[in-house]
């Protein structure tokens, strides 16, 4: 068993290496920063087109980034990318990479799918935006009820837009000022959600950037799991929403909800009439209508982003019949105006092209049929790994999304998540795996399985695994 400290996750031990071979499952951190100097130097020494780049771009752009996030990989700077197809990315330095972050979820269906790929091409030719909807909106529109069981639909251009929105109409529709979020979730960069509770207190969570408000303003927070917390605070009167995913998968990692946390989620809300949003944005790895169809949730709302239109920028946001009424009485219509949301090149010809082709051809039951038992058995092996080698960490998986953390069990909410994080043992895993021809998602052990990913890259993950583990314990299982 492995000896927890400061809520790294593992200890450290100051021992020399030859004279008291780590203990099994623990990890050496001066092993792991000799392995960390090792892989540096590789990554170096076999991407100097990439190095190039990034030193000429950091005259020009911040970090030497176009978007901070891209410095979150491991190494000391980001590889650039020539092309990416189905799950292979290639790099400018020539390697090719076997792609289990695919883009943070907004190519998680592939790279550039070919009926998307087709759309967009058909499309570019014949304008690109309008501010007219083009034929597609229909047929999306139509879509989108089947798959989530809500009837009226809205566009966004990101997730994090579709979520703005939602929370302004919940607001404007119940006349109250707070959204309710659970500790430890994340739903892109919207500002009364990147909350968290000290002393009691709802303040901003740390490292968010030029908060426009107290957060304790519009914002209440409490433990995902925590029935009675959401009742106690539901309680005050003065929430016009929750937003939760149905199950964290961000900025905790994976929390999933325990049994009947759902079904008391639905009844607290309903009995003070708070709205509830679900957002779908990670968690439509459950199934071609989300965790939502998958587990017959009952939303008055739901949000999802990222992958809709195979990685062209898009977003939406659906609802019940009585909300859509209710924002049709107050945007449309003499004497109605519509500020704060929308967007110019929101539902854009190019988007709801890109859009129609990946709903209709790309992200169907087959694809699932075929992503989720291969999430399965990455788990499973990532399962074996960690047996055989008597660590205390545990794998989970929400549809085909796989998660590995440095815990023993399942956190039950987002604050028992985040003592699971280990930012030092995190980047020295991801090195590995780039250095071997595999991405996985910055930030997290999260991985995705694609249409386009077959058991024989699951097993190639497994045996990096397995070696990158041995070599961290210097042993064999
Ligand atoms: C659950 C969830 N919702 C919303 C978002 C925001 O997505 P975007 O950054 O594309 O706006 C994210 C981003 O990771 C997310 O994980």
């Amino acid at each position: 068993m492995l000896n927890k400290i400061d809520g790294m996750g593992i200890a450290a031990t100051n021992q020399p290496l030859s004279a008291a071979p780590p203990l099994k499952g623990a990890v050496d951190r001066r092993r792991l920063s000799q392995l960390m100097d090792r892989e540096i130097e590789r990554f170096r020494s076999e991407n100097p087109k990439s190095q190039e780049l990034f030193e000429s771009a950091e005259g020009s752009l911040v970090g030497g980034v176009p978007m901070q996030w891209m410095i979150e990989w491991p190494g000391s700077f980001p590889l650039f990318v020539r092309q990416a197809k189905g799950v292979t990315v290639t790099d400018v330095d020539g390697h090719d990479y076997l792609d289990f972050c695919l883009g943070d979820t907004g190519a998680m269906f592939g790279h550039s799918p070919d009926p998307v790929a087709k759309a967009v091409v058909d499309q570019a030719s014949r304008g690109l935006t309008f501010m007219m909807p083009t034929e597609d909106a229909a047929w999306i529109g139509k879509d989108l009820s089947r798959r989530f069981g809500l009837p009226f639909w809205q566009f966004a251009m990101t997730a994090t837009d579709a979520n703005r929105f939602a929370l302004r109409l919940a607001r404007d529709i119940t006349g109250r000022p707070k959204v309710l979020v659970f500790e430890g979730c994340y739903h892109g960069t919207v500002d009364e959600t990147i909350a968290t509770v000290e002393n009691g207190k709802v303040v901003s969570r740390g490292g968010n950037v030029g908060p426009p408000s107290d957060l304790a303003e519009t914002t209440r927070v409490v433990e995902f799991n925590d029935l009675d917390g959401l009742a106690a605070e539901l309680a005050k009167g003065d929430v016009a929403c929750v937003l939760t995913e149905p199950a964290l998968t961000n900025h905790s990692g994976i929390v999933l909800p325990d049994p009947g946390f759902h079904e008391a989620l639905r009844a607290l809300t309903k009995k003070h009439d708070v709205l509830l949003i679900i957002d779908e944005t990670h968690t439509i790895s459950s199934g071609p209508g989300g965790y939502t169809a998958a587990h017959g949730l009952e939303p008055d709302m739901l949000t999802i982003g990222k992958p809709l239109a195979g990685g062209i920028p898009v977003a939406v946001y659906g609802f019940t019949a009585d909300i859509a009424a209710k924002i049709k009485a107050r945007t449309i219509g003499p004497g109605t105006s519509i500020a704060g949301i929308g967007g110019t090149l929101t539902a854009n010809a190019l988007a709801l092209g890109a859009m129609r082709a990946a709903l209709e051809y790309v992200i169907t039951e087959q694809a699932f049929a075929h992503m989720i038992p291969l999430a399965e058995q990455l788990a499973g092996g990532v399962e074996g790994v960690i047996r055989e080698y008597d660590l205390d960490w545990y794998v989970t998986r929400i549809g085909a999304r796989v998660e590995y953390r440095f815990q023993p069990t399942a956190p039950k909410n987002g604050s028992e998540a985040l003592l699971g994080k280990d930012g030092e043992l995190d980047r020295f895993i991801h090195l590995y795996f780039l250095n071997r021809g595999i991405l996985v998602t910055p930030m997290h052990n999260m991985l995705l399985t694609s249409p386009k990913t077959t058991a024989e890259h699951v097993d190639r993950h497994t045996t990096v695994f397995n070696e990158c583990v041995g070599e961290l314990l210097n042993a064999s299982p």
